[in-house]
C-alpha cells in the first residue's frame, strides 16, 4: 500500500535512496564496474539505444555518456526506429523499457535483431518479453512502481546506465565517460544519501504554490542537464495537464524565446555542462519577465542570478542530472497535488503500453 504517503507516486519518489542502493549493490568495487551478466563490448563500434517516454530520456542520457568515453552513441525514439541509422554486426542496440512490455520499443529491437546488431535489455522487470527478445538484459532493480508516472525506475535507469557506459567506455575505447573514476564513484556511493539530503530539504512545495496558474512552465539545460529539462517538462505536463516544454538551453533564443513571458516560469538544470551559458540563456527568459528557478549546488553563480533556487548536493557531474530531476520530481508532484490531479493514474494514460 502506500503506507503513510498520499499517493504512490511520492511514495515511490521517497523510496529512490533505497532503489537506487539496489540498483548499484554488488555492481560497483574500489574503483572499477561489475556486471558479470554482461559479456565484454570488445568489438563494438557504436551503440544505439531505442526507448520511449522518460525511458527514452534516460537513454539521452546513457548515449551522452558514452560520448564523453569517446563512444559513437545515439538515442532513438523507438517509435521512429525503422528509418534511423544503418546497423551492422558491430552495433549494439540497448532497449531502454521499464515495463519492457512497451510495443514501440519490442518493435525497434526486432527491427535491431533482424539486421544482425548485438542487443541489449535494460528493465526493471525480470522475465519480461524485452528480457526474453534481447541476447542479454541489465536490470535496473527500482522495485515494482505502481504511479503511472515513471520517478524511481528512471533514476534506477540512469544509475544503471552509468555503470554501463563505464564498462563499454572500458571494453570499446579504454576510455571512460568521467574525468576523475574516484570522485565518480565516491559520488556514486554517496547517490542514496544525497537523494535523501534533496528529500528532505524539500522546498518545491512552496514553489509550486507561487507559480500555480501560470500559462506555460519551461525547463531548460544542456548537456545531460538537456535530458533532465525534457524529463522534467514530461513528468510535470503527464500529472498537473499543465503545459511545459523542455528546450535545449541554447535552443531558446532560436524560437522558443517567443513564448517567454512574466507568466512562464523557466526551471534552469546546472549539472557542469557549459553552465555559464545555460546561465546567460536563462538571464535572456528572466530580462522578458520570467521567473528563473535554477536547480543547482548552494554556492553556484546561478543561485544568486534566479529568482528561485532548488538546491542539490555537490556530486560528480555525471550524477548532477539526477539529483536535479528528483527536485523536479517534487515540483511536478506538489502542482500536480496543488491542483487536486489524479496524481497516480492521469487521465488519458497508461503504465504500460502495448500498441505501436
Ligand atoms: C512517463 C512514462 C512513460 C514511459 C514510456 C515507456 O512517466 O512513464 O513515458 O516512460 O511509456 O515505458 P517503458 O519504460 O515501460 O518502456
Amino acid at each position: 500500500g502506500k503506507g503513510s504517503y498520499d499517493h504512490y507516486m511520492l511514495k515511490e519518489i521517497h523510496n529512490q535512496p533505497t532503489s537506487l542502493a539496489n540498483t548499484v549493490e554488488g555492481r560497483i568495487e574500489d574503483d572499477g564496474v561489475s556486471l558479470t551478466e554482461l559479456d565484454t563490448f570488445d568489438g563494438v563500434t557504436d551503440v544505439q539505444f531505442v526507448a520511449c517516454g522518460t525511458s527514452y530520456h534516460a537513454a539521452l542520457y546513457g548515449a551522452r555518456l558514452l560520448n564523453a568515453a569517446g563512444v559513437r552513441a545515439r538515442a532513438f525514439r523507438a517509435s521512429e526506429y525503422g528509418t534511423a541509422d544503418p546497423i551492422t554486426d558491430e552495433t549494439l542496440v540497448v532497449a531502454v523499457t521499464q515495463s519492457g512490455e512497451t510495443a514501440d520499443t519490442l518493435g525497434a529491437l526486432e527491427r535491431a535483431e533482424a539486421e544482425g546488431a548485438r542487443t541489449v535489455a535494460v528493465t526493471n522487470v525480470q522475465g519480461s518479453t524485452v528480457s526474453r527478445e534481447a541476447d542479454e538484459t541489465l536490470l535496473v532493480r527500482a522495485g515494482p512502481e505502481i504511479g503511472v508516472a515513471a520517478t524511481k525506475t528512471f533514476s534506477s535507469q540512469v544509475a544503471a546506465l552509468c555503470l554501463l557506459g563505464h564498462r563499454i567506455g572500458e571494453d570499446v575505447t579504454g576510455d571512460l565517460p568521467w574525468d576523475d573514476p574516484t570522485t565518480f564513484f565516491e559520488s556514486l556511493r554517496s547517490l542514496p544519501e544525497n537523494v535523501r539530503e534533496v528529500l528532505d530539504g524539500d522546498r518545491a512545495h512552496e514553489l509550486a504554490d507561487r507559480y500555480l496558474g501560470s500559462e506555460a512552465f519551461f525547463f531548460i539545460g544542456r548537456g545531460l542537464g538537456y535530458s533532465v529539462a525534457v524529463e522534467g517538462a514530461l513528468k510535470f505536463k503527464e500529472i498537473t495537464y499543465e503545459h511545459a516544454e523542455g528546450f535545449a538551453s541554447g535552443e531558446l533564443k532560436h524560437g522558443p524565446l517567443a513564448l517567454v513571458t512574466p507568466q512562464t516560469p523557466v526551471f534552469a538544470v546546472f549539472t557542469g555542462t557549459d553552465d555559464q551559458k545555460t546561465l546567460t540563456n536563462a538571464k535572456e527568459a528572466q530580462t522578458r519577465g520570467a521567473p528563473i528557478v535554477a536547480v543547482a549546488p548552494e554556492g553556484h553563480p546561478a543561485v544568486d542570478a534566479a529568482d528561485a533556487h532548488l538546491p542539490i548536493p555537490d556530486t560528480d557531474p555525471a550524477l548532477a542530472g539526477l539529483l536535479a530531476n528528483v527536485q523536479l520530481q517534487l515540483v511536478s508532484y506538489h502542482t500536480a497535488n496543488l491542483l487536486g490531479r489524479s496524481i497516480d493514474k492521469p487521465r488519458n494514460l497508461a503504465k504500460s503500453v502495448t500498441v505501436e
